[in-house]
């Protein structure tokens, strides 16, 4: 019996977490979640207005060789290793015509590593694990 009423509490409990959540996403979500952190960040990093791309001295060489195609949201949604962009642009160029960016080449791939290199995390999602717990036994 007691068991039950436990349950029923968690789930209480759980559910009256979940609708503030949702009710108020302003307060729970921006302040203290990992996310919020990094647009943050990010804010503080300007933003090409017509292609979405960071600003910095290499940008016009990246918006030179990189939207003549197609559009910079296939650089925006990616995120790879210096390696990797290496590799797509080597794809693009067997395949897709894209052309030998000789002494730019460097400059892009720092672009491109700089502001889309894949996420650091210093935070996985979870909370920490619980420290000094006292457990007990339900009768
Ligand atoms: C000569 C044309 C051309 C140029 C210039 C070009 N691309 Fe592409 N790129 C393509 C084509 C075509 C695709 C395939 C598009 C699709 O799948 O819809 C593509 C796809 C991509 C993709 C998606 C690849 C994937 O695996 O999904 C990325 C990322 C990309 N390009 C980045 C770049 C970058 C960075 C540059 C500048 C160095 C660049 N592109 C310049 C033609 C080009």
């Amino acid at each position: 019996m007691r068991t039950i009423k436990i349950a029923l509490f968690l789930s209480s409990l759980a559910v009256g977490l979940l609708s503030l959540s949702a009710l108020r996403p302003s307060e729970t979500g921006p302040v203290t979640h990992p996310a919020g952190r990094r647009a943050s960040v990010a804010d503080s990093v300007r933003h090409d207005p017509n292609t979405g791309l960071v600003v910095d001295e290499r940008l016009n060489l990246v918006i030179a060789h990189c939207t003549a195609c197609h559009s910079s949201k296939l650089i925006l949604q990616n995120r790879f290793t210096r390696d990797g962009w290496k590799q797509k642009i080597r794809w693009m160029q067997q395949t897709q015509k894209l052309w030998d960016l000789g002494e730019s080449e460097p400059a892009v791939l720092d672009y491109l590593v700089t502001h889309y290199g894949p996420e650091k995390k210093t935070f996985d999602g979870r909370r920490k694990p619980l420290s000094s717990v006292k457990w007990y036994q339900l009768q």
